[in-house]
C-alpha cells in the first residue's frame, strides 16, 4: 500500500511562488499525470514529492506518514529523469544493478534481479554495453530499469520520453503503463504533452502559474474542462476559443459571433448562461463540435464558409473555415472538403460546444 497525499503544499523561490498550496490524494497503485505549460511548477512539485526539493509550506504523506524530513534515499521512491543521468562509465548491466550493489545485496541476488528486469524491458543483448554505445530508446528503458530494480513504492517520472521521437514515444509511453499496471506500483509522471496526459493517465492534474486548474479522468477533463485555459490546452487539434455576444429573441438565446452569424442554444445552456448573467460569453469549439452539413444546405443550424485549409491525418480530417471572422477548425470526412470551396454549410454541435465566462475562462454550466 503507497497512497499519497499533498496538503497545501507549497514552494517559494524568493519571491516566485513556484507551487501555490496544492492538495491532492493520490490512491495506491495510480497513475497520475501532472501536466501544464513550461514553467508551471510540475518539476519543482515531483522534486518536492521525491525530497530532492524543501518545501516551503504544508505536508506530504506516504501511507498516512508525514515524509517531509525524511531523506530522498529512504522515502521508497524511484525517479525517471529527463536526461536519463545513466553512469557512463559502467555497463548497462552495471547502471541497472547499482541500486542493489549500494544496498548491499549479494552478487548472485543483483545478478539475477539484473537479468529479470532486462528480460522484461528487451535489454538482454545489450548488458555489456555502456551508455553511450545505445540508441536514446534503448537508453530511456536502461533508466526505466534502474527505477524498476528496486521496487519502489512510488515511481516518479520527468518528462521520461521528451528525448525521443515520435514513433518511439508512442511505444514506450505503452511500456510504462504496461509495466505500471503489471506491477501496481503508485506513480506520478510529469509531462508538458497533453497526449501524453491524456492516453496515459488514471487521472491528469492540469497546473498553470503554480496552481491547480482541474484534476479529474482524462475524459472528465476533455469533455468538460473547468474552464477556457485547461479546454485549450488538452486535446488535439486544440478547441478555438471565440467571443460571441447573446442575443434573446422571447425564450430563444442565440450565439451572435462576429458581423452576424448566429447559432441558437438548447435549452439547459439557456439556463447556464441566464444564471451567470452574462451578455457575452468564450465560446469553445472542438473540431468534432464542427462538421460538414452536405451540399450548401442553408436550412441546417450552422454557418457558412470558404475552406481555408485542410489538413489530412489519414482517418479523418481537419478543415479549417471562418465563423465570425476568426478561423476555426472542423473535422471533416477525408475527400469531403477542398482549399478554396466557397460556401460550404456548416453545422455546429449547440450541445457539447463549451461556454466560457467572457472574463473569468470559468466553464458556464
Ligand atoms: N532553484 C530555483 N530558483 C528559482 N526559481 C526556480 C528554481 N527552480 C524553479 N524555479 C522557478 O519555478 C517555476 C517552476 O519551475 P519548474 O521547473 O517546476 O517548471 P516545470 O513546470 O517543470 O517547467 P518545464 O516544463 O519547463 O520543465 C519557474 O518559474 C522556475 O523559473
Ligand atoms: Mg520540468
Amino acid at each position: 500500500m503507497a497512497g499519497l497525499t499533498l496538503r497545501a503544499v507549497a514552494k517559494r523561490f524568493g519571491t516566485v511562488e513556484a507551487v501555490k498550496a496544492i492538495d491532492l490524494e493520490v490512491a495506491d497503485g495510480e497513475f497520475i499525470v501532472l501536466v501544464g505549460p513550461s514553467g508551471c511548477g510540475k518539476s519543482t512539485l515531483l522534486r518536492m514529492i521525491a525530497g530532492l526539493e524543501e518545501i516551503s509550506s504544508g505536508e506530504i504523506l506516504l501511507d498516512g506518514r508525514n515524509i517531509d524530513a525524511m531523506a530522498p534515499r529512504d522515502r521508497d521512491m524511484a525517479m525517471v529523469f529527463q536526461d536519463y543521468a545513466l553512469y557512463p562509465h559502467m555497463t548497462v548491466a552495471e547502471n541497472l544493478g547499482f541500486a542493489l550493489k549500494m544496498r548491499d545485496m549479494p552478487a548472485a541476488a543483483i545478478a539475477e534481479r539484473v537479468s529479470e528486469v532486462a528480460r522484461m524491458l528487451e535489454l538482454d543483448a545489450l548488458l555489456a554495453r555502456k551508455p553511450r554505445a545505445l540508441s536514446g530508446g534503448q537508453r530511456q528503458r536502461v533508466a526505466l530499469g534502474r527505477a524498476l530494480i528496486r521496487e519502489p513504492e512510488v515511481f516518479l517520472f520527468d518528462e521520461p520520453l521528451s528525448n525521443l521521437d515520435a514513433k518511439l514515444r508512442v511505444g514506450m509511453r505503452m511500456e510504462i503503463r504496461k509495466l505500471q499496471m503489471a506491477l501496481g506500483t503508485t506513480s506520478i509522471y510529469v509531462t508538458h504533452d497533453q497526449i501524453e496526459a491524456m492516453t496515459m493517465a488514471d487521472r491528469i492534474v492540469v497546473l498553470r502559474l503554480g496552481e491547480v486548474q482541474q484534476i479529474g479522468t482524462p475524459m472528465d477533463i476533455y469533455e468538460r474542462p473547468a474552464n477556457s485555459f485547461v479546454g485549450t490546452f488538452i486535446g488535439s487539434p486544440p478547441m478555438s476559443l471565440l467571443p460571441a455576444t447573446l442575443r434573446r429573441e422571447g425564450d430563444e438565446l442565440n450565439l451572435l459571433f462576429g458581423a452576424g452569424q448566429e447559432i441558437a442554444l438548447p435549452k439547459p445552456r439557456i439556463e447556464a448562461l441566464t444564471r451567470a448573467k452574462v451578455d457575452r460569453v468564450e465560446v469553445g469549439l472542438r473540431p468534432e463540435h464542427v462538421s460538414l452539413a452536405g451540399k450548401s444546405r442553408a436550412d441546417v443550424a450552422g454557418f457558412s464558409s470558404d475552406i481555408i485549409l485542410v489538413e489530412d491525418h489519414g482517418a479523418d480530417s481537419v478543415a479549417v473555415v471562418s465563423l465570425g471572422g476568426q478561423e476555426i477548425m472542423a473535422r471533416v470526412k477525408p475527400g469531403s472538403a477542398r482549399v478554396g470551396d466557397a460556401g460550404r454549410r456548416f453545422h455546429v454541435d449547440a450541445d457539447r460546444l463549451h461556454l466560457f465566462h467572457p472574463e473569468t475562462g470559468a466553464a458556464l454550466v
